[in-house]
């Protein structure tokens, strides 16, 4: 019985083990997966049989304990025997009343099965679950340096793909012979046109990705999050006039322009001066193959990177100045910002989720990319033509790397530019009626928005704009600038189909059977104590208890044990216990004292109790103890 028990709990213990090794894992191979899951099931049948034996053991302990306590009828009785077999025990009353523990005993070893070997298995389940890494990625970056080493003249080529510079370059010899030679800046390349189009025209409040960024970031079907940083253009805006008159500052900064040319005072909603000191196209007269006529020495110069002057002026709801009634309803408010062309470190977090993805931009804004101002007259007034100090310009002829470098981060600045340029006119509504006349490509990206006003915040928004219209730059691999950057910590979810392990599941069908099976082990030890010998209800124990003359009478008749059986016959009352008429010569010991009492079934009248210790017939005692009980 304790062997059984101590075995069944190996078993579920085992399955235990096999479950949880197989947690969250997947064979490659089918045929594995389908042994693994039988291996399970087969310790779970294991469970059941060894469990199921424990409580059979102690159920035969019992039922003799109930032959003797109680007058049972031959169909009860019959039921007791069978009770592992057939499920008629559990419909008579009889059984219920008279032998309540071995009934229940019995339901539990028909229960058992259901327990383990159907529901157990049931808490290895094979699903989706979400799995979480952190792994080191290759991931996009940008590399703005490695525009510093292009040469138009030598195709560079990665994975295959032809990579693309974002300049197009004139040079003074296309051969790279003649002494003194050098390439200058044209213009920015036709793919970052196409880029910092798409991006601009784009109402997606986000950069441009490829289709299968996830894919190529997150290395696979995963989510993903991670952060690069790289070095590149960025525009360092600062607010310098808000509100009617606020003209000092701007006066002293040299702006173009101040809040009068804005509505109320003036009739625009937006106004930008983005172009000052532009590179010039052409810088001078070209020939054949781009090659200039006469080269000058400030040929392919850069002296300054074009300040963004930009106006604009937001419509409120507060009524408008007095001075301002007899033409405007509402109050305009007048800003003035510039910015500045600035290399910057940005810090991008990207967050891979599902289709989409997000980005968080942190910039931190190093030197300006070309560092002068505009020159002044000896008046002081501002000389918008010529640029001071000569010693900052960005010449092609020396430090090539660093001119590239500048070349690239000014084709990115002018393709931004060319989309704020421009003004747009506003009709005040005395006399009316009121519009607005836009002459700025402004209005066709998102920083205008259907009311053709310029968004809120127009200097936040305009670097955000910015910033994606740089990260867009990941949607065309081909481009240079487009680099990979290995060992990016990058924090990983997925779907993974594997096994799935509830340990509550397991134990929820095995703590009821180990529960019951225990309280029936106790319950069979301690019968077996009290009786003093163990039971069994094999053909020789029915063979030997049954060997009473009484029974011989009653059942004359029913010789070949067919169906059916005399009804009258099964509803005898039967008991188990000592015969009193049982001193037959047999059964008397040699010495010719009183002899072991002989025990069978029989009618209760015949019948007295059965006592511990008392050496019926058949029981082996050690002399000494047979002799002291005898006395
Ligand atoms: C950027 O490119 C340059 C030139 O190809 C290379 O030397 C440098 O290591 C690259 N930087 C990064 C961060 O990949
Ligand atoms: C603002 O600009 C207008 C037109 O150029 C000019 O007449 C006016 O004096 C300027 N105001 C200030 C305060 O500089
Ligand atoms: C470069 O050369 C082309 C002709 O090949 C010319 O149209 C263009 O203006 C030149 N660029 C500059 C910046 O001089
Ligand atoms: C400006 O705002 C006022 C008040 O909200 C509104 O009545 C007026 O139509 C607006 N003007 C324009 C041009 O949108
Ligand atoms: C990625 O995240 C989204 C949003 O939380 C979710 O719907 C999707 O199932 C996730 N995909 C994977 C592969 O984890």
């Amino acid at each position: 019985m304790v062997a059984s028990f101590l075995f069944g709990i190996t078993f579920a213990l085992s399955q235990h083990v096999l479950y949880s090794r197989l947690h969250h894992k997947v064979p490659d191979d089918l045929d594995k997966r389908i042994r693994l899951v039988l291996y399970g099931r087969a310790l779970a049948y294991c469970s059941k049989i060894t469990f199921g034996g424990c409580i059979i053991l102690c159920y035969r302990q019992r039922i003799w304990r109930t032959f003797r306590e109680y007058a049972l009828s031959v169909w009860a009785i019959d039921r007791l025997f069978l009770a592992t077999e057939d499920l008629s025990i559990f419909l008579h009353w009889e059984t219920w009343g008279k032998a309540t523990l071995p009934t229940i005993m019995a339901l539990v070893i028909w229960l058992i099965p259901i327990a383990t070997i159907i529901f157990s298995p049931g808490a290895l389940t094979f699903g989706l679950f979400v799995e979480e890494e952190v792994t080191t990625l290759k991931v996009p970056t940008l590399n703005f340096t490695a525009e510093s080493y292009k040469d138009f003249r030598v195709p560079v080529e990665k994975n295959g793909i032809k990579k693309k510079s974002l300049i197009f370059v004139n040079t003074t010899d296309p051969t790279a012979k003649e002494e003194g030679w050098f390439d200058y800046f044209d213009k920015p390349a036709s793919d970052l046109e196409r880029v910092s189009l798409m991006s601009a025209f784009s109402l997606k409040n986000q950069s441009l990705n490829r289709a299968d960024a996830r894919y190529e970031s997150c290395g696979g079907d995963f989510n993903c999050t991670y952060t690069i940083s790289f070095n590149g253009p960025g525009y360092k805006c600062e607010e310098v006039a808000h509100g009617i008159d606020d003209d000092v500052k701007l006066a002293k900064l040299g702006a173009p322009f101040n809040t009068s040319y804005l509505a109320p005072v003036g009739r625009l909603a937006y106004f930008a001066m983005v172009n000052i000191g532009e590179y010039a196209r052409p810088q001078t007269g070209v020939g054949r193959q781009g090659v200039p006529i006469n080269i000058t020495d400030d040929l392919g110069v850069f002296k300054t990177e074009p300040i963004l002057w930009i106006g604009y002026s937001m419509n409120t709801t507060d009524p408008p100045d007095s001075r301002f009634a007899d033409t405007w309803t509402s109050k305009y408010d007048p800003y003035v910002f510039s910015c500045v062309h600035h290399e910057t470190t940005y810090t991008v977090q990207y967050d891979y989720i599902g289709p989409y993805f997000n980005t968080s931009v942190e910039y931190e804004f190093k030197e300006p990319i070309i560092d002068t101002t505009y020159a002044r007259f000896d008046d002081g007034v501002v000389n918008y033509d010529e640029f001071v100090p000569a010693s900052a310009f960005v010449s092609p002829r020396e430090n090539i790397t660093h001119y590239k470098k500048t070349a690239a981060y000014h084709a990115v600045g002018a393709s931004l530019r060319k989309f704020l340029e421009g003004k747009i006119e506003v009709e005040p509504p005395i006399p009316g009626p009121t519009y607005a006349r836009p002459y700025s490509d402004i209005t066709k990206t998102r920083l205008v928005k259907g009311n053709s006003f310029p968004v809120a915040n127009l200097h936040v928004e305009l670097q955000k704009f910015y910033a994606d219209m740089i990260l867009s730059l990941f949607s065309a691999p081909n481009l240079l600038v487009v680099a990979e950057q290995g060992g990016v910590v990058a924090n990983t979810t997925r779907y993974k189909a594997t096994f799935i392990y509830t340990p509550a599941k397991l134990w929820a069908c095995y703590a009821p059977v180990i529960f019951f099976t225990f309280i029936f082990l106790l319950i069979g030890l301690w019968t077996v104590w009290q009786d003093g010998t163990t039971f069994s209800v094999g053909f020789s124990r029915i063979m030997v208890t049954t060997r009473n003359s009484t029974l011989d009478d009653i059942s004359r008749g029913a010789c070949l044990g067919n169906d059916p059986f005399p009804m009258e016959l099964m509803n005898t009352r039967l008991k188990f216990g000592v015969l009193n008429d049982g001193n037959e010569a047999e059964y008397m010991g040699s010495d010719g004292l009183q002899g072991p009492g002989h025990c069978a079934f029989g009618v209760p009248a015949e019948l007295t109790p059965i006592k511990r210790g008392v050496p019926y017939a058949g029981l082996q005692l050690p002399k000494a103890r047979r002799k002291e009980k005898t006395e």
